[in-house]
């Protein structure tokens, strides 16, 4: 069975409690529960992490590179200036989706610059939750 793995950066363990206008009143757990029933229902098997620490996502990468098929990343913050996850990615030839709940291009300015872009197989952003929904379809079909 197909294995991918979730990975989610920075502050979004306090999904559902931080800015819930722009990222809904939804946790963490009731995303994660959902993406697995969307994997499942797609014939594949699904594992989840979220850290707060660059450090701590590069060495998932690296481990996620002989264990997983696919990787959906939401880098949160990260997303816009760490050159060394968007090198672990590059490292590492397994797919990655890069994944956004906001619409990073309608807010600060800042947010519209990712420096994993141009490393990762696609970009989807700006749908909430279904963000990472559509990231499942995608790995299912790659
Ligand atoms: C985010 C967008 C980032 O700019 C922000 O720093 C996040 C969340 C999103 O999912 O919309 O932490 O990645």
């Amino acid at each position: 069975m197909k294995k991918i793995l979730v990975i989610n950066g920075p502050n979004l363990n306090l999904l559902g409690e931080r800015e819930p206008g722009v990222y809904g009143s939804a946790g963490i757990d009731e995303l994660c529960a959902n993406i697995r029933e969307r994997a499942e229902k797609a014939g594949m098997e699904c594992d989840f992490f979220q850290s707060n620490h660059e450090g701590a996502i590069i060495d998932k990468l690296h481990e996620a590179r002989k264990i997983y098929s696919g990787v959906i990343l939401n880098a949160g913050a990260y997303t816009h200036y760490s050159y060394a996850i968007r090198d672990a990615i590059s490292a590492v030839k397994i797919p990655v989706i890069e994944v956004h709940i906001s619409n990073v291009d309608a807010r600060e300015e800042f947010r519209s610059n990712s420096v994993i872009a141009p490393v990762c197989s696609g970009s989807i952003a700006g749908f909430g939750f279904m963000s990472y929904y559509l990231a499942v379809q995608a790995l299912a079909e790659m």
